[in-house]
């Protein structure tokens, strides 16, 4: 289990100080451990010329937003992170988007009504998984701020048999216990649900995308 967290703004303070030193190293390493974000890019079933508005919660250094900024060029993107420090990195990751991307400091709360019904994608890549135990909140805050019709599109940790692997991951605020997809799946209509084993089988990850009820 991750360190205990109890309140929303305990979280966001973890995830600000968490993210200080992470943030130097973050695009040097991730690509090493972050696996299905490209394939949750791939899976996203819109036409290249789609005029569509997308929302990446915890965007932390822009890594999604410049590849869907490359893949779909008549899009335009939103990435919310409660990191400033992974934020900045993300302003020099899109800076070739900058007419596209808008990026925004806060964390997303239940309730908030910035983004009410406007969104035709909302992506969740690796940041659900480190939003305890607020990450249920946050899906029912998509489903409002989703059109109908609109799409989920998550990639993150699934699970692991290994305790200690469990543990260490719970160290770096990660919960991996098959929570995620157990709430998705019955939430959203599936278009396209992945499991998929990370270095012979260590962990579990998962690319969900998900289809808002009409
Ligand atoms: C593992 S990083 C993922 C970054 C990016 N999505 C990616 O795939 O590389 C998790 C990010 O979620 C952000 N985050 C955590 N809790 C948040 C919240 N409540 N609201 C917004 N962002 C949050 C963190 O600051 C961090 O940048």
């Amino acid at each position: 289990m991750p360190k205990t967290i109890h309140t929303t703004e305990e979280q966001n303070r973890s995830m600000q100080r968490y993210y200080i030193l992470q943030s130097r190293i973050y695009d040097a390493t991730r690509w090493s451990f972050l696996f299905g974000r490209r394939q949750l890019i791939c899976a996203l079933p819109f036409g290249r010329e789609a005029k569509i508005k997308v929302l990446e919660i915890g965007c932390g250094t822009g890594y999604n937003l410049r590849n869907m900024a490359r893949c779909f060029p008549k899009a335009t993107f939103t990435g919310l992170d409660v990191s400033e420090h992974m934020l900045k990195k993300a302003r020099r990751n899109t800076a070739a988007f900058s007419e596209r991307v808008e990026l925004i400091s806060r964390p997303y709360t239940l309730g908030e009504t910035q983004f009410l019904g406007r969104m035709d994608a909302i992506v969740f890549s690796y940041s659900l998984s480190m939003i305890n135990p607020q990450w249920q909140e946050l899906l029912q805050q998509a489903q409002a701020d989703l059109k109908p019709g609109g799409l989920i599109a998550v990639a993150d940790f699934h699970n692991s048999r290994l305790g200690w692997f469990k543990r260490h991951m719970g160290n770096n605020y990660v919960r991996m216990d098959g929570h995620l997809l157990a709430q998705l799946r019955p939430d959203f209509i599936g278009l396209f649900d992945q499991v998929k084993p990370a270095y012979g089988g260590v962990w579990e990850y998962f690319v969900f995308v998900g289809k808002k009820a009409d």
